[in-house]
């Protein structure tokens, strides 16, 4: 399509975000707002954008952090092995490049949590290498305007939207392009209500003039979402709080959490209390104070059902692979969404009820504790 480009570019021109890293030439402050604005919306995004920067200035700076310090900065944006690959691709920056970011596509490629989309949006910002970043805006633009129904989430979809977006690209200003087409996505040709009426190039669009828009893209079909039932036992004793550090190849790798039994469908306390691992943690002298179960938590292919069973024990030691940290530090440490939110609770709504979810109110004793 010929004058696709002009057409996007004067769109952009007038209609265009001014956002902090399109000021920059610099790919590193390019990558980190990549990698950010992998995960979230460009409205939250900014203000971790900010706080990365103002912490870790350069690249060298990130990488001689700690992972802990790394996901604490990250806290909140979930899905964590992101934050993990951007602590990982620093280093990899200063091993093997010498402290200097890759400008060069295959360079930056090779670097861990990089693919072909990140890849290309930083080398065409950086140096105007003429690559189509092809992100979920860009998709739908695509299939809208050429009307196209191969779905997107298949190797022949990626594979035909990577060719023709290549074809469209503006290969006198990639960088600029790159970013029109993308707020064209986020703006205009948005996923639910697309803003045919003063498109510039509704004219033009494929799926406008065969009323398909609001069923492009076509995607085959989501990977089954699958329960899983995490029962976290907040331990305190006096003053003190039990943690675990997530070290499995698993959700949350790397975040703190309260010690944890998962198990393959909801189950009570009392046959919690009866596991072996639920006495090495809590010792003899125990008291549930209460139970909460959270809200559903959704991460991408599960949904997290946690229930907080609250408990004071007089046991002091911590149980193997446990940490027992002061309460008042728990800020400190970098833990799932799902947590935070019941600790904020803690703290806004003290020992009063989390959302609607309650589920147990009556302190229990151990019986050990009654034995005592
Ligand atoms: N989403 C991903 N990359 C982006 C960018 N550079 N600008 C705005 N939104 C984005």
């Amino acid at each position: 399509m010929e004058q696709f480009a002009a057409i996007l570019l004067e769109w952009y021109a007038l209609h265009g975000r001014d956002l902090p890293w399109r000021h920059t030439r610099d790919p590193y402050r390019i990558w980190l707002s990549e990698v950010i604005l992998q995960q979230t919306r460009v409205a939250q995004g900014m203000d971790y954008y900010l706080r990365f920067l103002a912490r870790f200035p350069e690249v060298g700076a990130l990488a001689a952090a700690s992972e802990d310090e790394v996901l604490k900065l990250w806290q909140g944006l979930g899905y964590y092995s992101r934050a993990r690959n951007l602590h990982e691709a620093a280093r990899q920056v200063v091993e093997r490049f010498g402290g200097a970011f890759p400008t060069q596509y295959a360079a930056v490629r090779s670097l861990p949590g990089v693919g072909d989309y990140t890849a290309a949006a930083i080398c065409s910002a950086a140096c105007n290498a003429p690559h189509a970043a092809v992100d979920g805006n860009v998709y739908r633009v695509l299939a809208r305007l050429f009307d196209i129904d191969t779905p997107i989430d298949t190797a022949e979809g990626r594979k035909a939207f990577a060719e023709l977006a290549q074809t469209l690209l503006d290969t006198a200003r990639p960088g600029r392009y790159n970013q029109a087409i993308m707020d064209f996505g986020a703006l205009q040709c948005t996923p639910k209500n697309p803003r045919c009426e003063d498109c510039p190039l509704a004219g033009k669009c494929l799926a406008r003039a065969a009323g398909t828009a609001t069923r492009r893209p076509v995607k085959q079909g989501r990977t089954q979402i699958r329960d899983r039932w995490f029962n976290y036992l907040h331990i305190t004793c006096g003053r003190s709080t039990l943690l675990c550090r997530r070290e499995a190849r698993d959700v949350w790798r790397g975040l703190y959490e309260f010690p944890m039994i998962e198990t393959d469908g909801p189950t009570d306390f009392a046959t919690l209390a009866a596991l072996p691992r639920f006495r090495e943690l809590t010792g003899n002298g125990w008291q549930l104070l209460r139970s909460v179960e959270l809200p559903p938590h959704r991460l991408s292919h599960r949904t997290i059902r946690a229930t907080v069973h609250r408990i004071e024990t007089a046991q002091a030691a911590p149980a193997a692979g446990t940490i027992a940290i002061e309460t008042s530090a728990l800020g400190d440490y970098a833990v799932p969404r799902l947590l935070e939110r019941y600790l904020t609770s803690l703290h806004t709504d003290r020992e009063q009820r989390f959302a609607a979810h309650e589920t147990a109110g009556i302190p229990v004793l151990g019986t050990d504790y009654l034995n005592k």
